[in-house]
């Protein structure tokens, strides 16, 4: 049983069966696979409440999805952004195509609505980049994305990957307090004109990594930890 937060207990994460309709391709081996032995195919679809279901689809399937969900998500044209990436289109479009993991998220009860996207890759060797969770707006403050993140932790971990890291810009509060209730610590802090200022989060996901982390640089490791694993609502 996956936990939540201050001990909120959270559905189990089951594995499903392929549906007929699965959005799941037979893509070619993954660098995930290729590095470090992660089959996907093994861990997806999954069943995160009795009618969420994630799976992990190809990238030509995911960028109908992104366009639809994204204005949903983020409610204002993306162009608007004072910060832009968009001098490399085809080189993006072919990087994510080679080397992104795309999440689909679907509500089984609603004719398998196309809830929420989320997209990670390899950062290095040891490392892998979670770079984007959308999740729509009706399915928000669900515990779904911490569902996730939780689910994807536990497979990453078992295939001996040492951390998730991802970017958050500060004015993101929501974002911020699930990552830091997941145990998220911020390990930079970046600037450019692509993305504007961005907190870089580091989740360890081997105890020795966060302890030396911990020994390095923290004053208050422990009762931070304590924090975390306090029962909501414990004084
Ligand atoms: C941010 C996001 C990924 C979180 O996913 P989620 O599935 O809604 O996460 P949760 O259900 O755990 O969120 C609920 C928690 O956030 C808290 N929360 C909600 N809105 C908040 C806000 N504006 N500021 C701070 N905390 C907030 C809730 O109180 C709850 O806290 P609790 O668990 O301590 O009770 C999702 O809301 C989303 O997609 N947002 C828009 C897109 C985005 O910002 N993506 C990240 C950029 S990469």
């Amino acid at each position: 049983m996956l936990r939540h937060g201050k001990g909120k207990k959270m559905a189990s994460v089951q594995k499903i069966q392929p549906r007929k309709q699965s959005l799941q391709t037979q893509d070619s081996e993954s660098l995930a696979q290729k590095i470090w032995g992660l089959d996907w195919k093994l861990h997806f679809p999954r069943t995160l409440t009795a009618n969420i279901v994630v799976d992990r689809i190809a990238a030509v399937e995911a960028w109908p999805l992104v366009h639809q969900l994204f204005p949903e998500v983020y409610q204002r044209d993306a162009t608007e952004s004072r910060f832009k990436d968009d001098g490399a289109a085809d080189a993006k479009q072919k990087y994510y195509e080679e080397l992104g993991d795309f999440f689909v998220f679907q509500d089984l009860a609603e004719s398998d609505r196309v809830m929420g996207l989320a997209v990670g890759s390899l950062l290095d060797w040891s490392s892998y980049n979670f770079r984007n969770i959308a999740v729509h707006p009706d399915y928000q403050n669900l515990g779904l994305y911490p569902m996730f993140f939780e689910l994807l932790a536990s497979i990453m971990k078992d295939h001996g990957v040492r951390r998730i890291e991802g970017d958050v810009a500060p004015s993101n509060q929501h974002h911020l307090h699930v990552l830091n209730k997941m145990g998220c610590v911020v390990s930079s802090l970046g600037y450019s004109e692509r993305w504007g200022v961005l907190l870089h989060m580091t989740r360890y996901l081997q105890d020795e990594d966060r302890e030396q982390c911990a020994r390095l640089f923290s004053m208050t490791a422990s009762s931070d930890i304590a924090a975390m694993q306090r029962p909501a609502g414990k004084k």
